[in-house]
This record gives C-alpha cells, sequence and structure tokens, in this order.
C-alpha cells in the first residue's frame, strides 16, 4: 500500500501534490537582508527533489524584528525577487512558502534601526541584549507590518504564509510566562498573553483572504521551567483554530533560554565558535556555550507525545515536525492523524530525500543529527557537513563518535 506521504492533501485553499513539507530552516542567504541567487537556487533544489511545499525561513516583517546579516526582511522591494524564486519552485511541481516573524528580545542593534523590543525590558544574557519594553503604538505598528507581509508575500506569488509564534520570538515572547511580566492588556492573565498573537492573526487573516494558506508555528512546550507548557498549548491551538488558521507546526523551545529542545541533540560549541564574526564573543561561547545551550538528549520523532495530545483537542489539519529521518516514522506520524509533516535536516543534509523514498533508493536519512548546520547557521550559511568540502577530520570524527 503506498504510504500516506506521497498522496495529495489539502492545506487551506491550497493542494499540495505530496504531504511533505520543507520547514523554514534558516538559509543565511539573504546578505544585506535581500534575496540572493543562492537562496533561490536552493528552494529551486528542494522542490525539483520532490517536496510538497518549500517555506523560505524566517523573514522579518519589521526592520526592528531582524537578528542576523543574512536574514530576509519582507519588504516591498524585494517582490520581484520573490518572485523568480517562486515561479521556479512551482515549475518545479512545488508550492511555496514563507515563515514571517519578528525576533522582539533577539534583535541585532546594527541591524534593527537600534531597537531592540521585548513584552518586558531587562537583559537577555544569549544575545546579548537590554531590549527596552514595547509601547501599544509599537504593538500597532508591528502588526500591521504583519498584514503587509502577508500582502507582499502574495505579491511575490507565494501559496503559504506560516506565522512564527514560536521558538521564543516575538508572539512566544507575550505567550511565554517567562518574558511576558506585562500588567496592562497584553500581559498577565493567559488571556492577555494571548491578545498579541490573536491580533497579529486576525490582521494576517484579513490580508491572506480566501486565497493564500496560513499555517501558525507554534510551541508545544517552550522546554525550560518557567515557560509556556503543553496544557496552555493545547489553549493556543484552539484559539487559533477558531480565528480560522488552516493548519498548525507543533514545535518547541526558546532560542534565549532553550534552543538544543527546538532540535534535540548537542551543540558543536567549538565549531559555532570558530564561524563566529564577533571575536570578542569566541572565549565566552567556548567557556559556557555547553551551558547557555544545554544539550536535549535526541530520538526520533521527539514531539510526537505531545502533539498527540493537541491532535485529540483540535480539528484543523497539524503539520508534525521535530526528529523525522526514516520513511516508517514519517508513515507513524500520518497514520496517528497528522495531515502533513516538515522536514528540516533531512533536507539539508539531502533535498532530493523525498524523491530517494519514493523511488525506493533510501528509507532513511544521513543525517546524524551532528548539528553542525546549526552551528554554523550563526555564520550566515547553511551547510551540511556530510556535503561541505574541507571540514576538518578531526570535526568529522567528532560529529560520527557522538550520534
Ligand atoms: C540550520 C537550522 C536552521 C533553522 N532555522 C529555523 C528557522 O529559521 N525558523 C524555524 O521556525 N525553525 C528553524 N529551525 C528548526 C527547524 O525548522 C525544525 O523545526 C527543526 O530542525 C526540527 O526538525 P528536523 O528534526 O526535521 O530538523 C532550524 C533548524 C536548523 C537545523
Ligand atoms: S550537519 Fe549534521 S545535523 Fe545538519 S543536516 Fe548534516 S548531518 Fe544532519
Amino acid at each position: 500500500m503506498e504510504s500516506i506521504l506521497f498522496t495529495p492533501g489539502k492545506l487551506g485553499p491550497l493542494e499540495l501534490r505530496n504531504r511533505s513539507i520543507r520547514s523554514a530552516a534558516f538559509e543565511g542567504m539573504c546578505p544585506g537582508n535581500r534575496v540572493s541567487t543562492d537562496l533561490i537556487n536552493y528552494h529551486t533544489s528542494v522542490a525539483a527533489g520532490g517536496i510538497g511545499m518549500t517555506t523560505v525561513a524566517y523573514a522579518s516583517v519589521s526592520q526592528s524584528g531582524l537578528s542576523f546579516d543574512h536574514q530576509l526582511w519582507l519588504r516591498k522591494k524585494e517582490v520581484p525577487s520573490l518572485r523568480v524564486l517562486t515561479n521556479a519552485v512551482h515549475r518545479e511541481g512545488a508550492a511555496a512558502g514563507i515563515q514571517i516573524g519578528h525576533c522582539g528580545l533577539m534583535a541585532k542593534k546594527a541591524l534593527s534601526g537600534g531597537v531592540c523590543l521585548a513584552p518586558t525590558g531587562g537583559f537577555n544574557l544569549y544575545g546579548p541584549t537590554f531590549p527596552r519594553t514595547i509601547t501599544k503604538e509599537e504593538i500597532r505598528a508591528i502588526i500591521r507590518d504583519f498584514g503587509m507581509a502577508v500582502n507582499n508575500a502574495r505579491e511575490a506569488g507565494f501559496d503559504a504564509v506560516e506565522v512564527h509564534a514560536g521558538h521564543g520570538y516575538l508572539i512566544n515572547q507575550f505567550l511565554s510566562p517567562y518574558t511576558n511580566k506585562r500588567t496592562d492588556r497584553y500581559g498577565g492573565s493567559f488571556e492577555n498573553r494571548c491578545r498579541f498573537m490573536t491580533e497579529v492573526i486576525r490582521e494576517v487573516m484579513a490580508a491572506a483572504r480566501n486565497n493564500m494558506t496560513v499555517v501558525v508555528k507554534m510551541n508545544l512546550r517552550d522546554g525550560f521551567r518557567g515557560g509556556m507548557e503543553i496544557e496552555e498549548a493545547i489553549e493556543v491551538a484552539k484559539i487559533l483554530q477558531s480565528e480560522g488558521v488552516h493548519g498548525l507546526v507543533l514545535s518547541g523551545g526558546f532560542v534565549s533560554k532553550a534552543p538544543m529542545y527546538v532540535m534535540r541533540g548537542s551543540m558543536p560549541v567549538n565549531v559555532m565558535a570558530h564561524y563566529m564574526h564577533e571575536t570578542w564573543m569566541k572565549p565566552g561561547v567556548r567557556l559556557f556555550g555547553k551551558i547557555l545551550m544545554k544539550p536535549e538528549p535526541f530520538r526520533e520523532v521527539y514531539f510526537l507525545e505531545d502533539a498527540m495530545k493537541v491532535r485529540e483537542a483540535v480539528t484543523l489539519p497539524l503539520i508534525y515536525v521535530g526528529g523525522l529521518v526514516s520513511l516508517e516514522n514519517i508513515n507513524k506520524v500520518h497514520n496517528s492523524g497528522f495531515e502533513f509533516i516538515q522536514l528540516g535536516r533531512a533536507l539539508i543534509c539531502d533535498p532530493s530525500f523525498i524523491t530517494k523514498l519514493r523511488s525506493g533508493i533510501v528509507t532513511r536519512s544521513e543525517c546524524n543529527h551532528a548539528n553542525y548546520c546549526i552551528a554554523v547557521m550563526y555564520s550566515g550559511k547553511m551547510a551540511c557537513y556530510q556535503q561541505e568540502q574541507n571540514v576538518p577530520a578531526k570535526w568529522v570524527r567528532q560529529f560520527e563518535t557522538n550520534s
């Protein structure tokens, strides 16, 4: 019997040729916050590799939401080059999605117009940054920016937007009791902590009208004591369903507090320090990296248990992400009631993974969750050590011993 993976599926107004989506995984291919040929070629290669939909990662809706030099800023002037990207993806038979978000307290002031905004100001050790408390006027402006980003995405030919409400970025910073200590209508009770997200989603849904798919990537848990837990996440999922979004991507983790909860495994901090542009931060990363980026044990389909709790509580399409490397587990996820799956590292390792699964050439990915791709991400590139030339032999030994 053919795997559900290879059957078409409807996600909002969009029909995908199969149930696979390339998860938003930062490409680092937008120097000057602009689209590059590398970004276009990379997503074209993923589309040619058989994916149902590819997702351009982590595009900021506003200047104040930028945290990386090589991160896309989804402005009007990027529309023509993004149009080249979506046309190329469509020609390969895949759909094109784009993740939109705002990084809040992770902003890099040199890029973000000198501001770093958070639901509640204070020190962010991981940045390291000193964000200030965002005002109500700034909240309204960012909500409008989300709507404008959707309009730009439509004009550029995208079929879907994925709103980033997880991983400790701005929407998640409002949701989480750890980062939201406000006493106005945007903080305090659960209802108040959800208000910013709800207002963003209403703006996004209005801009998407009835002809663009809207999915939301949200946390099942923030991944540390004092953060959002599964009970509240289930309520968040119910709110998003009642707002009419077309699907939820269920993830977890918090970049400023529990980054490895997102991807599991350990961060090769020596590699990360080696590639960092900020030389003054290298010794700190070597010394304290393992404490700040605490390793989390990797097991396949590590979010499935919590994701099942959401599956039982809502009826809208759910997209499973996290630790999928084999056809066996992809089938298990589909048979557990998840309509779509997302793949991150399996596609960084091999953009043709889906085609190879389909033709039976492989049944599992070669990815061994060594997380070199995450360590180099901070230097503004996306690469798998298995494909890169000139990776030092001692690093290769390290990755293959740890896996
Ligand atoms: C190099 C890299 C960059 C990532 N960047 C993002 C990102 O920009 N936005 C996001 O929501 N998730 C990001 N992620 C997380 C992935 O989308 C995905 O949720 C996670 O890797 C788990 O899926 P996997 O086990 O299939 O890799 C990134 C992951 C990797 C490995
Ligand atoms: S660098 Fe490691 S974790 Fe990343 S895709 Fe390659 S094998 Fe997988």
